[in-house]
């Protein structure tokens, strides 16, 4: 298991995602490392909850920005934001009460789901959100 780090090639070049992207990659890095530190269960707790606030709002705005817009690929983008919602419903379901199981679960599924995201489904929305002006 290894850190999550912010890369140049996470970049969308729309700014405000691009904050939000980098803000998540340091969430879930907090969450490697109290995951590392081996913190105890109300800190692991707080992580956790910190990150999927934050996650939410973040994929909501980017629904919301593709909904105002009328971007072509909204059902599309919206099926994995979905498939990411349900997957970590039942995991959080699955491991309730069981922080630092949760925790690394969530750490490792977050870890690789943002990273493919990012990459291969938020990178497209960037030119078309830049003609747009955002
Ligand atoms: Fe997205
Ligand atoms: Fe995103």
């Amino acid at each position: 298991m290894s850190i999550i780090k912010w890369r140049e090639a996470f970049s969308t070049g729309i700014d405000s995602f691009d904050e939000d992207h980098k803000k998540i990659v340091n969430l879930i890095a907090d969450l490697f490392e109290g995951l590392r530190d081996k913190k105890n269960k109300v800190d692991l707790d707080r992580i956790v909850k910190e990150c999927m606030v934050y996650v939410d709002s973040h994929l909501a705005a980017e629904e919301k920005a593709m909904q105002e817009h009328g971007y072509d690929q909204l059902d599309e983008h919206k099926v994995e934001h979905d498939g990411f919602r349900k997957h970590i419903e039942e995991l959080q379901g699955r491991l309730s009460g069981d922080s630092e199981g949760l925790a690394q679960e969530l750490y490792n599924y977050l870890r690789e789901w943002f990273s493919k995201h990012i990459m291969d489904i938020d990178m497209k929305y960037g030119p078309f959100f830049k003609e747009k002006g955002l």
